[in-house]
Parts: C-alpha cells; sequence; structure tokens
C-alpha cells in the first residue's frame, strides 16, 4: 500500500472529460511535481486529493483510508495557491495562524509553530506586516508558512511561483527544495514549466488533454519518452520531429526515408511491423552542423536545409533550419563562427534518433534498442 493512492479517479464537467482515469502511487516524502500544458487537468486533480471538489468516479486514499467523503479540513492536506489567497486587512502572523485559530489551538502552540515556520522561512521580522507591505516572494512565504503550521501530511503546491520574477522563481525553487528535505513531508507539486518540473521532481507526472502520458524520473523522461507528448514537452529547446515512411525492417533494423534526408537511414530498431508513415525524434542538442567539405559519419543521420535565423546566447548557439518540406529544426551549437543564412547539412548519431508511430506512441523495437 502506497502512502498516497489515487485509483482510476476520472472527473467530467457536463460533457468535457477533465480527468481521464488517473491512477498513481505516491510515496511518503517524495517531491512529486504534475506537469503538463494550461488546462490539462493539473488543478482539477490537486483538487480532487485536498478535497475542494470530488471525482465522479475513484477513488483518493491516505495511509490506506479512502477520502472521498472525508472533508478536505479532516485530511490532513494543505493548499498553497498561485494567488497567496491572502487576507489583505491581516498581519502576515495573522494570516498564518488563521487555520490554527479557527481550530481553536491553544495560545503558546499557535506562537510556538509560527515562529518556528517563520524562522524557516525568514519571515521572522515580518510578521506584524500585512500583505500590502510584503513584496510578491515574501507574500509567497506567508502562504507557505500557513501551510506548514497545519503540520499537513501532505503539501499541495498549485504553480505557486509562476506570479514570481525569473530571479525570485529560481531562488524559491531552491528554497522549496529545501525546505522539503528539511520537513520530510510529501509534497505534490503543479506547474506548466518543465523547467521547474526537472529541477524539482523526485518523479514527474505529465499530464495532457486529462490523461496521465508518463510519470518517472525527469532524466529517464528526458531520455526514455513513451510517446511523442512526452518526448516534445520535456526539453528545451523542443525536440524535433521529422517525418519518415518506413522501407524496410527486419528483425534488428528499420530502414527509412525522411524529411530533408540525403538518402535511406538505418536505424538499430527492430522488429516494426505495420508502420508505415512515421515520426524521427531528435533532441537539438544531438544534431550538429557539417562544416564544408566535411562529410557525414558513416551510418548517422544527415540531412538538409535552409538557416532561418540565428540565436546567439553566449554559452549555447541556437541554429533554426527549415527542411525543403517545411520541417522546422532547431539544432544546438557551440559557440563558433559566424553562420550565416544558408543551405547546410545536419548530422546525428542514429543511436540518438527516437522513433514514434503516426499515433504518437513510441516505437522502442522488439530488440529494444530503440532509445
Ligand atoms: N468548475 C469547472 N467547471 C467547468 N470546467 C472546469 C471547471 N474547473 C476546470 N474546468 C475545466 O477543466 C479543464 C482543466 O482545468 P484545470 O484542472 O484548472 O487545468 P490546469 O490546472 O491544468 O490548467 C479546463 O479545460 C477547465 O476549463
Ligand atoms: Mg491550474
Amino acid at each position: 500500500m502506497a502512502f498516497l493512492e489515487i485509483s482510476s479517479v476520472s472527473k467530467s464537467f457536463g460533457a468535457v472529460k477533465v480527468l481521464d482515469d488517473i491512477t498513481l502511487e505516491i510515496e511518503r516524502g517524495e517531491f512529486v511535481v504534475f506537469v503538463g500544458p494550461s488546462g490539462c487537468g493539473k488543478s482539477t486533480l490537486l483538487r480532487m486529493i485536498t478535497g475542494l471538489d470530488s471525482p465522479n468516479s475513484g477513488t483518493v486514499s491516505i495511509e490506506g483510508k479512502v477520502m472521498n467523503d472525508i472533508e478536505p479540513a479532516k485530511r490532513g492536506t494543505a493548499m498553497v495557491f498561485q494567488s497567496y489567497a491572502l487576507y489583505p486587512h491581516m498581519s502576515a502572523y495573522d494570516n498564518v495562524s488563521f487555520g490554527l485559530r479557527m481550530a481553536h489551538t491553544a495560545k503558546t502552540l499557535i506562537r510556538q509553530r509560527v515562529d518556528a515556520a517563520a524562522a524557516i522561512l525568514r519571515l521572522d521580522k515580518l510578521l506584524h506586516r500585512r500583505p500590502r507591505e510584503l513584496s510578491g516572494g515574501q507574500k509567497q512565504r506567508v502562504a507557505i508558512g500557513r501551510a506548514i503550521v497545519r503540520e499537513p501530511r501532505v503539501f499541495l503546491f498549485d504553480e505557486p511561483l509562476s506570479n514570481l520574477d525569473a530571479e525570485l522563481r529560481v531562488q524559491m525553487r531552491a528554497e522549496l527544495i529545501e525546505l522539503h528535505r528539511r520537513l520530510d513531508v510529501t509534497m505534490i507539486y503543479v506547474t506548466h514549466d518543465q523547467i521547474e518540473a526537472m529541477t524539482m521532481a523526485d518523479r514527474m507526472v505529465v499530464l495532457n488533454a486529462g490523461r496521465m502520458q508518463q510519470v518517472g524520473r525527469p532524466l529517464d523522461l528526458y531520455d526514455d519518452p513513451d510517446n511523442r507528448f512526452v518526448a516534445g514537452f520535456v526539453g528545451s529547446p523542443r525536440m524535433n520531429f521529422l517525418a519518415g515512411e518506413v522501407v524496410g525492417a527486419d528483425a534488428t533494423s528499420t530502414r527509412l526515408l525522411h524529411a530533408g534526408g540525403t538518402g535511406p537511414l538505418t536505424l538499430p530498431i527492430g522488429g516494426l511491423q505495420g508502420q508505415l508513415k512515421v515520426e524521427i525524434g531528435v533532441r537539438p542538442d544531438h544534431l550538429r552542423i557539417l562544416a564544408d567539405g566535411e562529410d557525414p559519419p558513416p551510418a548517422a543521420i544527415a540531412f538538409t536545409g535552409r538557416v532561418t535565423f540565428v540565436e546567439e546566447l553566449g554559452n549555447v548557439t541556437y541554429v533554426h533550419i527549415v527542411l525543403d518540406d517545411g520541417t522546422p529544426i532547431v539544432v544546438g551549437a557551440g559557440r563558433g563562427p559566424r553562420i550565416g543564412t544558408d543551405d547546410v547539412r545536419i548530422t546525428a548519431p542514429v543511436g540518438h534518433a527516437l522513433l514514434f508511430a503516426q499515433d504518437g506512441c513510441r516505437l522502442r523495437g522488439r530488440n529494444g534498442t530503440g532509445k
């Protein structure tokens, strides 16, 4: 039995299925991130866990007990919202302690818990201030403090950093990871930002259109996505996709033609059947522009395109290229000689090419080398 179990949870609003048969187990102490595009159902799934809304079918259990009929205040969960949701007329102290006061907690205990939370969050000197006298980051800390003093079994964060500027977001990310380490408690964190998810999660749960796409450690999802959606969503800049057509397949390899290709390509992915149209996925970092006169390495992917623009960021250069059939491609290059808007030849090792079927499923092949 896992600490928190979501079993076959579905939720519809009218005719729209917002969560479609979600099953997920979370262990005690894990930092799990729900990530996916806006509208994919992340907040709705959090609301099912905390009890602000209930599923049409399926169950949510914490420590073996079904929560569906338990009211939110009794679930041992605490939620932190993007909007902070602070009371403007109350001091930070009163905001942090509000839930405890409502529960008639003894004043000395309230004081102890607020002081402890304020020390962790570096709010000690700000407790007398009202929300309008606090910066965005400080307000978010007050909202987190309000969750901490309740000593929940599970913290639920719904895009808590989205209203902060980029620099503060990076800082708060580190602070939340540290908070998780110190409190050693289960945290579920929702974001639409895959970089936030990659940097914070023990495990990421990728959602799209109400369906769970894949669950795993960030780098496992990056290296070994189950489908085109995950492949395209995780990683920045995103994976390139080239249309391809299988022209031959045997037990150990697949031969195909592809957009921009200079000849048939053989990939070490065996046993594909009934797949004529496919897509090849290659990350920008695995592509390289060939120098003038340089031959592509043997058994590599090779194709041609035209440079449309170049982004030089100092540590990395992104070269935007368009293939004959209009497919846009990004190549990540080191700092090198200036690249003009010209025709270029591009290459990648075959071992870095992923194959996807037309329905988006990853084609790993029978020999399991499709990685
Ligand atoms: N109370 C509601 N009534 C009708 N539709 C809703 C309601 N809450 C959410 N939705 C819809 O459900 C979908 C998922 O919403 P949400 O869980 O908030 O997505 P996310 O948090 O991933 O952006 C959206 O299309 C949204 O418009
Ligand atoms: Mg949301």
